[in-house]
């Protein structure tokens, strides 16, 4: 992960930049130590398709702006209220909440920045790349996820509605890291339709992880504060069919996901060994 905490680091502007503050804020939250499985995903799917990384860089720091602004905001006091993240106190904590908004503004805006410096090719343009992250992390996915996320607190979902809500606010961007690494690899349709599937199945079975890690887990080991979703009430796998059915389920998920790999026969190690440490991950 050394390329992307480089690439990283380049494609923003320095912390000492005017006004420094936002610049501070943004780094802070970038560099404080999260898992990078985003960017992970897309330079493993880009090596699947027998892409380099370098091609693949500005996609995986995209996708991890976009997901580190994500959860700047989710931790605000009218979302989560979460004081902690990866392993220190959240954006909003140190930097106060009016300057926590506009860093994950301004992530999200840089996300499109370096997306937009990635190479563009026949068959993916860059406009479509730009149109892929958008389309995923916009109301009718990302936010649409983070919506209805909300607006279930304190309900009672039907398991139908918690996959609604799965599917938009985490397996989206998990789906697009890895079309988006695909088509900096120039990958065919096929290889494209493989990537949507095993980074949809990934992305589901990343949030019931999420949900069941909330309960079993330290805050010390998650790096932010564990039992939080039975506090505030929210809709999760193990609230609704219990802990031992959620952790079939995300298992399930994972074996959907190696399935789907089937189209690269044996080239997709990496996406294959990311799947599991994913499925078998303490934070
Ligand atoms: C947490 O994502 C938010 C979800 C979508 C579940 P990660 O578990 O990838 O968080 P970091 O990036 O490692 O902090
Ligand atoms: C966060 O889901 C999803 C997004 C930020 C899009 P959670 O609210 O479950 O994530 P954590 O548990 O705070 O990391
Ligand atoms: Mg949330
Ligand atoms: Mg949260
Ligand atoms: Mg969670």
């Amino acid at each position: 992960m050394e390329a992307v905490n480089d690439g990283l680091d380049r494609f923003l502007p320095r912390a000492s930049a005017r006004p420094s503050t936002i610049h501070k804020a943004m780094r802070y939250s970038l560099f404080a130590g999260g898992k990078r499985i985003r960017p992970a995903l897309v330079l493993a799917a880009a090596d699947a398709c027998g892409g380099t990384w370098k091609d693949a860089l500005p996609a995986a720091c995209a996708v991890e702006c976009i997901h580190t602004y994500s959860l700047i905001h989710d931790d605000l006091p009218a979302m989560d209220n979460d004081d902690f993240r990866r392993g220190k106190p959240t954006n909003h904590k140190v930097f106060g909440e009016g300057m926590a908004i506009l860093a994950g503004d301004a992530l999200l805006t840089a996300a499109f920045d370096i997306q937009a410096q990635a190479p563009s090719t026949p068959r993916y343009p860059v406009a479509r790349q730009i149109r892929e992250l958008a389309e995923a992390s916009g109301s009718l996915q990302l936010i649409a996820g983070q919506v209805a996320d909300l607006e279930g607190e304190g309900r009672k979902l039907s398991v139908p509605q918690l996959r609604y809500i799965h599917e938009r606010k985490t397996s989206a961007l998990l789906r697009a890291a890895v079309r988006l690494g695909g088509m900096s690899a120039r990958c065919t349709p096929t290889q494209l339709e493989a990537l949507s599937d095993f980074g949809y199945h990934v992305g589901l079975a990343f949030q019931v992880i999420d949900d069941i890690l909330d309960v079993t887990q330290t805050s010390e080991t998650l790096g932010k504060t564990a039992g939080k979703d039975v506090a505030a009430e929210k809709a999760t796998y193990p609230s609704i069919v219990g802990l031992e059915k959620s952790k079939r389920i995300a298992a399930q998920l994972t074996r959907k996901a190696f399935d789907s790999l089937a189209p690269f026969r044996g080239r997709a190690v990496a996406l294959n060994a990311l799947a599991e440490y994913l499925l078998n991950r303490d934070r």
